[in-house]
């Protein structure tokens, strides 16, 4: 007896010391990683391919910790005609989720999309009692199951703006429906956690910043509002939203949990392998953002493979937005999401070959093109692209990123010499060494030019908008100037929805923006900023150019 009780604990022992020192296995799935790290990592299901296939189903079942319904828990889907429930797709991905040990969020109850007419139709009080008995029949179906955690109550209350939305939620019952559909989650669910949900607020923008004052008043009114989540919905050729872990922290530190509910990262089609390396930094970038906050509970993606996305049915010409390919083999984005989640412990140390001597060419007073010999990658993970720097001694700043090997760099000042180099980069953000320095000088501006010069710089955007903060702008004179006027061109069919920092007017597509009392005085070799808000035809990619200064 004793023996047989030291050996166990031996055993044990042995156990202990020999179990990998590492939170994880390299090779184990996501949802071990995250699980180390704290966080869920989930997808979006879909009940037909659930039902029918069954790769589908074992990756599901193994990758992920967590799961939303892509479509069978949206109102047309649980309640398609008033007070006749459904919830056969909705029980299956939670009996499928409670199966494997997977946690469901709920998704969605109030929403402008996929309502039925019916909803849309009513009166206002009507309309509020439908909202509060759908809510109360959703919610309380799964209330004590121990499977359904969280909720997305009411999704996209914004337009993309930052104004609210003018849905026929908003337009019969004003604003009050988002704390009522909050308030009866609660009554419904004593222990869900309620989320408001929305696209376009990943990073700090107008709308984000609406996303916060609504989060920060409705919780001083007492409203039950206890998480965002950030949809994720993003595409390699708009760029990576700007300050997404200052984002997500600025929510956390209103006391509420954030999550990214949606994440995919479309692209162009075709696809191919530069785009692939892209995609995937994009993946890390937004993993590690979420390890980096405490609040933020975790990311799902909306869906996994590539054969089964909203995204070439949404936007024309795109896709191949996932970690799995079409046939169920794992994208260098799922590396990227794995090694995130992992601890960053990519297995890509080798950075890409350095670039050839860039060539300047098409130079005018504000932009210039360069071109240079392609690098290779041969670390894994595939070159991601290049970035583009000027040389100034200590810090070299960045003047551009391009996926291919050219880049048109556009706000350059008139008449000012540029010495830029260019570095690659491969999918684990190692950056190969500095290509040889081109040198080139911009031309002498037009009739608008001197003594200042201004240059705009994107800070994020959409598929229907962009953000340009700071425009910068310089007085380059040897004296001071009391007063400047920045002229620029917008592309055509944008339309100006915002501005800070100073007076802009427009005449077509040219707009004037003038300084204000506090910002016309500017020293020699003194800068100040504003800022402006653009819509433009979703799908369009096109920034505004020509940044041109004058005084006063
Ligand atoms: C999408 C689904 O993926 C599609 O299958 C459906 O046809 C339309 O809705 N924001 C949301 C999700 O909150 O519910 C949307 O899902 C994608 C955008």
């Amino acid at each position: 007896m004793f023996l047989f009780r030291s050996l166990t604990a031996v055993a044990a022992l042995l156990i202990v010391f020999l179990l990998p020192t590492t939170p994880a296995d390299a090779s184990a799935p996501l949802r071990v990683h995250a699980a180390s790290r704290g966080k869920f990592i989930g997808a979006a299901l879909a009940t037909t391919p659930l039902a029918n296939e069954s790769q589908y189903r074992t990756i599901a079942a193994t990758e992920f910790s967590q799961v939303t319904a892509e479509n069978a828990m949206k109102w047309d889907s649980t309640e398609p005609s008033q007070g006749q429930f459904n919830f056969s797709g909705a029980d299956q991905i939670v009996t499928f989720a409670t199966q494997n040990n997977q946690q469901v969020h709920g998704h969605t109850l109030v929403w402008h999309s996929q309502t039925p007419g019916w909803v849309q139709s009513l009166g206002a009080t009507a309309m509020r009692s439908a909202m509060q008995n759908h809510i109360s029949q959703v919610v309380g179906h799964y209330a004590n199951n121990a499977t359904v955690t969280s909720w997305d109550v009411v999704n996209e209350v914004f337009d993309d703006n930052g104004n609210m939305r003018t849905s026929f939620w908003y337009n019969t019952l004003g604003q009050s429906y988002i704390a009522d559909a909050f308030r009866a989650a609660r009554a419904a669910d004593s222990n869900a956690r309620l989320c408001i949900n929305d696209y376009n607020v990943e990073g700090i923008n107008a709308k984000s910043t609406a996303m916060y004052n609504l989060v920060s008043s409705l919780r001083q009114q007492g409203v039950p509002v206890d998480c965002v989540g950030f949809q994720g919905h993003l595409a390699i050729q708009y760029g990576f939203p700007g300050q997404v872990q200052q984002n997500m922290q600025r929510f956390a530190d209103l006391g509420v949990q954030v999550r990214v509910t949606e994440l995919d990262i479309r692209m162009i089609m075709p696809r191919d392998a530069t785009k692939d390396a892209t995609q995937a930094t994009y993946y890390r970038d937004v993993v590690n953002a979420c390890i980096a906050v405490t609040a933020c509970a975790g990311i799902t993606i909306w869906g996994f493979t590539d054969k089964y996305s909203w995204v070439p049915d949404t936007f024309s010409g795109q896709g191949a937005a996932l970690i799995y390919d079409a046939s169920y083999q794992q994208k260098p984005a799922y590396t990227a999401v794995h090694d995130a989640l992992a601890g960053g412990t990519s297995t890509d140390t080798t950075p890409p070959t350095t670039p050839g001597t860039p060539a300047a060419s098409n130079i005018t007073a504000n932009s210039a093109t360069l071109t240079w010999t392609a690098s290779t990658d041969s670390g894994g993970s595939g070159l991601a692209g290049y970035n583009v720097y000027r040389e100034q001694g200590t810090t070299d700043p960045q003047l551009g990123q391009s996926s291919t090997a050219s880049i048109t760099l556009t706000g350059l000042s008139a008449a000012t010499q540029y010495q830029v180099y260019v570095r690659a980069r491969d999918g684990a953000g190692n950056l190969s060494g500095n290509s040889a320095l081109a040198t080139f000088t911009t031309t002498t501006g037009g009739s608008g030019g001197g003594p200042c010069t201004a240059t705009g710089t994107v800070q994020t955007q959409w598929a229907g908008g962009y953000v340009v903060q700071p425009v910068t702008v310089t007085n380059t004179g040897s004296s001071a100037i009391n007063g400047w006027t920045v002229t620029f061109t917008l592309p055509a069919g944008h339309t100006l929805s915002g501005s800070w920092n100073a007076t802009l007017t427009s005449s077509g597509q040219t707009i004037t923006a003038k300084s204000l009392g506090y910002n016309a005085n500017l020293a020699p070799a003194a800068s100040t900023t504003f800022g402006f808000q653009v819509s433009r035809p979703a799908g369009d990619t096109a920034t505004p150019s020509g940044y041109t200064c004058a005084s006063p």
